[in-house]
């Protein structure tokens, strides 16, 4: 691990120390810090805030935000719900896993997108609909989905 970003990783747990509840803002900050939760940060975490390695990894294999293998910069989730799959969601994932020659949960090689299908993300009348991070994409065609990926790239 870089001496930097283990300072910021004592500097995450010393600020938690002793709050109670505090395990998941951790592993939340904590995973910003790396874009995903390595074994050794988690080790740090378990020993800084005194709780055992096994009910982190509980925790974390728990809820779908955290990772456990390093995430892409961008994440890109195409919806496959069914307003979306009636309008061919299928096809826009099948272009995106083309584009960046990867299959739907993986990540690229040079770890800048990782893709995954999901269900339903609220914007049906958008629909077919992908977000990239936070932003939204809908009405989807191919060139769109294309223009789209290359803004992140
Ligand atoms: S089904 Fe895709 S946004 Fe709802």
């Amino acid at each position: 691990m870089e001496r930097e970003k283990t300072d910021k990783l004592q500097a995450v747990i010393d600020k938690y120390k002793g709050v109670k509840g505090a395990l998941i803002p951790v592993l939340q900050e904590v995973q910003d810090l790396f874009n995903y939760l390595p074994d050794e940060a988690l080790r740090a975490v378990g020993k800084g805030l005194k709780v055992p390695l096994s009910r982190i990894y509980g925790v974390v294999t728990f809820y779908t935000q955290f990772h456990l293998v390093p995430q892409g910069k961008n994440s890109i989730h195409v919806c496959t719900g069914t307003a979306c799959h009636v309008k061919g969601a299928k096809k826009m994932l099948e272009r995106i896993e083309s584009l960046l020659g990867i299959k739907d949960g993986d990540t690229t090689e040079d770890f800048k997108f990782t893709l995954k299908s999901v269900r339903c993300v609220g914007t049906c009348f958008l629909a077919p609909v992908m977000m990239i991070n936070e932003d939204y994409f809908g009405e989807l065609t191919e060139k769109k989905t294309e223009e789209a990926i290359k803004q992140y790239n």
